[in-house]
């Protein structure tokens, strides 16, 4: 039987040593284990792992997600998500939403509900969850976020930052800050499974980059570069610059590698590759699951926050730190399916 099994992130960017670091470890460790659970029930499927483990990182607040979610520059919550399905390639994803405490379920119930892939606005899903009949909630910014928006705009101000160049003039009318700016630090979070059966799932739910513009929409709510999952290849979830990420189609990259043979370890290097060729380092982190059941991690960023847990692993397996490698599997070579960008 094909080893099944799971893998978390909780974003990839720059490494802040500090208190929290434990507690990060510990959320990433549960959404592994809530995915492996589901994946270890007679007929566990990998839509239900990555499901479950994302509504973990989203109830967390550790993670840039659901409750935790980072705040536009008028201080507000907007979250997207995606879900796909590697054995019929459905997917759903909603964009620009504040109305549901797990964005990634939404995400799910418009891939199972109506005749779409992508849903955007608040109020239009609102109108849709009454539709078929499900309460939502709206999210509203923790306290820990609304303290982190206030020195963030106060970085802005002090020009510290130098993300988001083009959008300072346009600033001026959503905020009276003289200049702005953007930490680039993105906690996204996704999931990426093979279930018994070796179907394979991808999902991915964020609450965006600090200090966006209203309206904007990341990688995480599109097909193809937040997410990607086909049965014929694998499964890819990405995480960190939403605008770097959607040019080249990251996840849909790292899938057609391995459609092409690669491993999954393979396929995310050579994405990564791409993706720091064209437009530079420390932009983006992804994982994978190929349709063998090999995993894979690569990132241009200093980490990517990550747990595994497959079936032949006696424990999960949680990286967070740079330095921290991942495990190799029993019975798991690479062989000479490796392949160089
Ligand atoms: N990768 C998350 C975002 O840029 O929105």
């Amino acid at each position: 039987m094909l080893d099944f099994g799971i893998i978390v992130h909780g974003g990839a960017g720059s490494f802040t040593p500090g208190p929290d670091v434990p507690n990060r470890r510990k959320v990433l460790e549960t959404s592994a284990d809530a995915g492996y659970l589901e994946l270890k029930k007679r007929g566990g499927s990998s839509l239900d792992a990555v499901e479950e483990a994302i509504k973990v990182l989203e109830d967390s607040k550790v993670f840039n997600a659901g409750s935790g979610s980072s705040l536009s520059i008028e201080g507000k919550v907007s979250t997207d998500a995606a879900i796909m399905n590697g054995n019929n390639l459905g997917c759903g994803a909603i964009g620009n939403v504040s109305i549901h405490r797990n964005p990634i379920s939404l995400a799910r119930l418009v891939m199972e509900n109506s005749d779409h892939v992508f849903l955007v606005g608040s109020d239009e899903l609102l109108k849709f969850s009454r539709a078929i009949g499900v309460t939502s909630t709206r999210l509203v910014p923790s306290e820990q976020r609304l303290k982190q928006y206030k020195e963030n705009l106060a970085q802005m101000k002090d020009g510290k930052i130098k993300a988001w160049p083009r959008n300072y003039k346009l600033l001026r009318s959503y905020q009276s800050s003289k200049k702005f700016d953007s930490p680039e630090n993105s906690d996204t979070v996704g999931a990426v499974a093979v279930d018994s059966s070796s179907n394979v799932c991808a999902g991915v739910s964020t609450g965006g980059r600090w200090l966006k513009l209203p309206g904007r929409v990341g990688d995480s709510a599109i097909v193809g570069s937040g997410i990607y999952a086909d049965n014929l290849s694998g499964a890819a979830s990405a995480t960190g610059a939403g605008e770097e990420i959607i040019r080249v189609c990251l996840c849909k990259t790292v899938c057609d590698f391995m459609r092409n043979g690669a491993d999954a370890q393979s396929a995310c290097e050579a994405a990564i590759n791409i993706l720091t060729d064209r437009r530079g380092v420390g932009i983006a982190g992804v994982i994978a699951v190929d349709k063998l059941g090999r995993f894979g991690a690569a990132r241009n960023t200093e980490m990517l926050q990550r747990a595994f847990r497959f079936d032949s692993m006696k424990k999960t397996y949680v990286a967070v730190l740079p330095e921290e490698k991942d495990p190799v599997r029993p019975n798991y070579e690479l062989g000479d399916l490796r392949l160089r960008f």
